[in-house]
């Protein structure tokens, strides 16, 4: 061996050496591609006088074969690893090649659940339990107990998802009047009323647009006690409306259907000023919610004697409320998940 190509030889030994240690440090293997150590010999390669070119070429492309030889052998430990799907990223990432995940600071509550928390305080700050609702549930609650049964023409407005052994996405929070009715019944035998909030999620099988979803957020109210009266009803709502707009509001109930409810009744308010557009009396009213007198099927159905009690519930949807309140376009914003929208509201 002549004693230029000795140099050679000892020279890409050494270095290959050093791409070893530094290879076992490395958490991306790749990265020792890019390593000085052998970017500094293809520098090195260019200074060459012309004939010495050819030999060191060669030498440095084995060399760089056998770096690459050991990433891939490390790449196929790592590709042994499950993967897990859900991850924001690819779990066998190297750590310092993770994206960072997004810091608390960064990330804001979303604008519905601000308003809905909102609207829970006001709530409970008038004497309300808060009772959540439940994102699958079955026949006799959505529909039976609450006077709907099989058959019922209006099960139609409450068209929804259904899985194959019958269990439903419920189309309304009202899927928890039963039960709510039932577990505060003993309210009513100490002397107190059955006064809960039921905020939560809601399905319908919709054709989407900007003022329908097919999920979407309603709050529902359910009040039982002696001698309550459909203008316990009207002053409820008003008080929590007033507050929850922060200005006092007018508020006017027309007939409606419900089959849990009898009467029935829209509930109005007084269109806050800034979203009036015309004068007209069709204006000046918003009509936000469906309510009435709770049907007595449906308080036999949970056990109280519609004789002794009465009472009122309400229903209605929240993405309206927020949309009015921030004059958001378009429904469809709440359930994209789109960053741009949500970072308006942080
Ligand atoms: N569940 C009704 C709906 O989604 C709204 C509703 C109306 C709820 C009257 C009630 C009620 O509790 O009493 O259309």
């Amino acid at each position: 061996m002549s004693e230029k190509k000795q140099e050679t030889s000892e020279l890409l030994t050494k270095a290959a050496e050093t791409l070893k240690r530094e290879l076992a440090k490395l958490d991306d293997k790749r990265a020792i591609l890019r390593s000085p150590t052998l970017t500094g010999l293809c520098s090195q390669l260019r200074t060459l006088p012309q004939e010495e070119r050819a030999a060191f070429g060669k030498a440095l492309n084995d060399l760089k074969s056998e770096v690459a030889g050991w990433v891939d052998a490390s790449q196929d430990d790592v590709k042994l690893q499950p993967i897990d799907v859900t991850a924001p990223f690819d779990v066998n990432t190297p750590a310092n090649h993770k994206p960072s995940l997004l810091p608390a600071r960064d990330g804001s509550k979303h604008p519905l659940m601000v308003e809905l928390e909102y609207m829970i305080d006001i709530a409970y700050r008038m004497g309300f339990a808060i009772e959540e609702s439940r994102l699958i549930d079955d026949d006799y609650h959505m529909f039976e107990s609450l006077n709907f049964p099989e058959g019922h023409p209006a099960r139609d407005d409450y068209d929804t998802f259904m899985t194959t052994d019958g269990l439903i996405a419920p189309a309304h929070t009202s899927t928890m009047q039963n039960r709510v009715l039932k577990k505060y019944a003993g309210n009513l035998e100490s002397g107190n009323p059955i006064a809960v909030l039921v905020p939560d999620r809601v399905f319908r099988n919709e054709d989407l647009d900007v003022t329908h979803e097919h999920t979407f957020y309603q709050f529902e109210g359910v009040y039982v006690d002696k001698g309550i009266t459909v203008g316990n009803l009207i002053a409820t709502l008003q008080a929590l409306l007033s507050s929850y707009f922060g200005q006092a509001l007018k508020a006017k109930i027309q007939p409606f259907y419900f089959p849990f409810t009898e009467p029935s009744f829209e509930f109005a308010i007084e269109r806050p000023e800034s979203l009036r557009k015309g004068d007209t009396e069709a204006d000046m009213w918003l009509e936000l919610l469906g309510c009435g007198m709770i049907h007595p099927n449906v308080l036999k159905a949970a056990g109280i004697d519609p004789a002794v009690y009465t009472g009122f519930a309400w229903g209605g949807g929240i993405e309206r409320l927020v949309m009015m309140k921030y004059g958001i376009e378009d429904i469809r914003h709440f359930e994209s998940g789109k960053l741009d929208f949500m970072r308006q509201f942080s």
